[in-house]
């Protein structure tokens, strides 16, 4: 394992390119299922996560092949329609499958991918939409056995707008007979990508970013080519590393308009974030103000950042509230900020962040993804080294991290772990 060692306190300064969003090149490389021969992907970020669903989609027949940027998936001799626990287990976005094997193949092996360290994670809404579309659903030995002769077209509502549920039922109505109609969607700017990446296919999709989307199911579809979004959590946790270090970073390639609800916060806990034509030019407070947030789907203030968005209020001038309101055990991050001196109570899914005027490094533990990210900012921000621990966590979900890093001035290095 690996463990990444920071010397914080400096004003990080300079630029940083964004590389695309690994919650959109996952879906997109899951659609190429849907058509026979070879697609390619472009600006697919080098993670864990692709790598092992490029295994997965190694596993099901398709070749996968990786360039540094570019998944090139072939489709034509889909031949499995199993995907083992040992892969799904370690990144649930293996459930995405579920959907094109059935529209392909008509039947498909799933693991149920079990809970992690964020919440349950139920995929109860991906199966019920299945099941609305013709589809046999049935648990076996922690495995969804799916099968269906031929999909048909639906009314669907989800009583939550999850987004891999409604991206794998996206997916699935492309090949359906008829029409589908997706009632409380979910509108991120990822389900979007897959959208138009599966228009691009010849899939007939109407809106795709609104609560109702429209699908009218064709006969077939042709490989993709397409080139993936840039990453909104990779972007907004650079906002937060420029907020908590008070220095100057410009982050290229971004899409700011994917990140209004963060860019408004943040502005308002006193951060200058310009709009240029290259990207957004953040400029850090010396001291941010405590501000309020509530977690909510999109368009709302992205779950993913919460974990970030706290780093940077656990230094801020004043007490901020945090409502985490899409998973129900999203704060692991807290007991390792709290070591490195945070003073932050729990209270259900509330936590209250008292500002202090500064973290103090200290040896701290990677949970999941995000809690990784945000323990990088308090790092980068606190007084003296801070050494993060479990650092795979950290690798499935940014690319290149500690270079980019380097990049902008931090001291930072990775290095090989004993535990
Ligand atoms: C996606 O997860 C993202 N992952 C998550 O990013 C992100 O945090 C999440 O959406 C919310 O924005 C990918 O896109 C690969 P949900 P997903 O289904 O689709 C409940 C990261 O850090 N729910 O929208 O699994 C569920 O329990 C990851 O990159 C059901 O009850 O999230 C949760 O409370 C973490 N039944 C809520 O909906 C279902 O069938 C939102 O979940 C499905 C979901």
């Amino acid at each position: 394992m690996d463990k990444l060692v920071i010397n914080g306190g400096k004003r990080l300064k300079g630029e940083v390119t964004i590389s695309g969003a690994k919650n959109a090149a996952l879906p997109i490389m899951v659609s190429s299922i849907l058509a026979s021969g070879e697609s390619t992907i472009q600006r697919v970020p080098e993670l864990m996560d692709v790598m092992t669903m490029g295994k997965l989609l190694d596993n099901l027949g398709a070749g996968f092949h990786y360039e540094p940027g570019t998944a090139v998936i072939n489709t034509a001799h889909i031949n499995n329609h199993v995907a083992p626990y040992d892969l799904v287990k370690t990144m649930r976005a293996s459930v995405l499958v579920l959907g094109p094997l059935l529209a392909r193949t008509g039947k498909a092996r799933v693991s149920l991918p079990g809970g992690c360290a964020i919440g349950a994670r139920p995929i109860n809404l991906h199966l019920m939409g299945l099941e609305k579309m013709g589809a046999t659903i049935e648990l076996d030995r922690g495995y969804v056995n799916a099968s269906a002769k031929g999909l048909r077209g639906s009314a669907i509502y989800l009583d939550m707008p999850t987004v891999t549920g409604t991206e794998n039922l996206l997916m699935a109505a492309s090949l359906a007979k008829g029409t589908t109609v997706i009632e409380n969607a979910a509108k991120e700017p990822e389900v979007v990508d897959l959208a138009n990446a599966l228009s691009s296919m010849g899939a007939r999709i109407s809106g795709a970013g609104e609560s109702t989307i429209e699908v009218e199911g064709v006969d077939e579809l042709r490989p993709l080519h397409y080139s993936v979004i840039p990453d909104r959590v990779e972007t907004g946790t650079f906002m937060t590393i420029a907020g908590i270090t008070g220095g100057e970073i410009l982050i290229k390639g971004c899409r700011p308009e994917h990140s209004e609800a963060l860019i408004t916060k943040l502005r308002e806990a006193g951060l200058e974030i310009e709009i240029e034509s290259a990207g957004m030019r953040v400029t850090g407070p010396d001291r941010p103000s405590a501000k309020d947030i509530k977690t909510m789907p999109y368009p709302g203030f992205p779950t993913d950042m919460q974990a970030q968005f706290m780093a940077l209020m656990a230094v801020a001038e004043g007490t901020s509230v945090i409502r985490e309101t899409i998973f129900e055990n999203r704060f692991m991050h807290v007991a390792e900020l709290r070591r490195m001196g945070a003073d932050i109570e729990i209270e259900g899914g509330v936590a209250t962040v008292r500002g202090v005027p500064k973290l103090n490094g200290a040896d701290v533990m990677a949970t999941d993804l995000r809690a990784s990210a945000s323990l990088i900012v308090a790092g980068l921000g606190a007084e003296g080294r801070t050494t993060i621990h479990r650092l795979y966590h950290l690798d499935r979900g940014y690319e290149r991290i500690e270079e980019k890093l380097k990049g902008l001035g931090a001291t930072v290095e990775r290095m090989k772990d004993a535990r």
